[in-house]
C-alpha cells in the first residue's frame, strides 16, 4: 500500500516543486512541448509562491517522494505577473531568439496583435476581483493522481485562506484541460465567465486554447 501525505511546503521542497511545475505545465503534460527553458517556466508559474509566500504552499508525498503541490497567494495584487517574469527572462537571457522558446514568444506577440486588430480586445490579464482576492495553482505528477491528494491540497489552501479572512478564492485554468475543470467543479469551484482565447499556447492540432477563471466563495 502507498504511503500518502500532504504537508506544509519547506524550503528544501523548492527544486521538486519547480520540476513538477515544468513536468505538468502543458495541460498536465510536460511543458517541453512548447517551452524548452525550465528556469523561466518555473519562475513564471511557481517562483512567487515558493519564494515570497511559502507559508501558503503545500506539498503531497507518496512513499516519501514529493509528487505534487498546491501554491497559494492570499492577496493576488502581490503576485508576480507571469507575462512580466517571462519578458524579463526574454530580455535578460535572449529567450526570444532561442530555438526552444523563441517560437512561443513570437507566436504570443502575433496573437496579441491579431486579437487587438481582429477582435478589438487584448488577451486575458491576471484576474482581479475583490470578491475572490486569493488564488492558487495545483499540479500533481501522473503517478500521484486519483489518490485523493488533489482534494487534500485544495482543502489545505481553502482552510488557510478562510481562517485568514479571505472572502474568496479563484484559479485560472485552460478549458481544454477537461480533467482539471471536472476536478475543480467537484471541489466546488464555479465558472466565473465565458472562456477567452489565450495568446501563444496552442493545442497539439494547432488550434487556440481558452483560459477559464473559476471561483469559490469562502464566506
Ligand atoms: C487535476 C488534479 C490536481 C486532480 O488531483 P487528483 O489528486 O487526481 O484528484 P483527487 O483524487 O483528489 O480527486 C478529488 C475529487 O475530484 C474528482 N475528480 C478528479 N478528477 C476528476 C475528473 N477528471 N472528472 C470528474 N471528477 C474528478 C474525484 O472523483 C474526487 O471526487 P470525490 O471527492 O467525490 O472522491 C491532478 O489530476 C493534476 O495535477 N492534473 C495535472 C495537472 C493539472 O492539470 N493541474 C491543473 C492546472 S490548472
Amino acid at each position: 500500500m502507498q504511503n500518502k501525505l500532504v504537508r506544509q511546503f519547506q524550503p528544501e521542497d523548492r527544486s521538486a516543486v519547480r520540476e513538477i511545475c515544468y513536468l505538468t505545465g502543458y495541460l498536465g503534460e510536460s511543458a517541453e512541448y512548447y517551452w524548452k527553458d525550465r528556469e523561466s517556466f518555473s519562475d513564471m508559474w511557481s517562483g512567487y509562491y515558493t519564494d515570497k509566500e511559502p507559508e501558503s504552499c503545500f506539498v503531497a508525498e507518496v512513499d516519501g517522494k514529493v509528487v505534487g503541490y498546491s501554491l497559494g497567494c492570499f492577496d493576488s495584487r502581490n503576485a508576480w505577473n507571469p507575462a512580466s517574469v517571462g519578458t524579463r527572462h526574454a530580455l535578460l537571457r535572449g529567450l526570444i531568439f532561442t530555438k526552444g522558446t523563441g517560437p512561443a514568444m513570437w507566436r504570443t506577440l502575433f496573437d496579441v496583435s491579431s486579437d487587438l486588430v481582429l477582435r478589438r480586445k487584448l488577451p486575458m490579464k491576471p484576474f482581479m476581483d475583490s470578491r475572490w482576492p486569493s488564488h492558487l495553482h495545483i499540479d500533481i505528477l501522473e503517478d500521484g493522481r486519483k489518490l485523493g491528494l488533489g482534494k487534500e491540497l485544495i482543502n489545505n489552501i481553502r482552510d488557510r485562506f478562510k481562517t485568514m479572512g479571505s472572502p474568496g478564492l479563484h484559479l485560472e485554468t485552460v478549458l481544454e484541460n477537461r480533467n482539471a475543470v471536472a476536478f475543480f467543479k467537484a471541489m466546488g469551484f464555479e465558472v466565473y465567465k465565458e472562456p477567452e482565447t489565450l495568446p501563444g499556447i496552442r493545442a497539439k492540432d494547432g488550434t487556440r486554447l481558452h483560459g477559464l477563471v473559476m471561483t469559490m466563495d469562502l464566506k
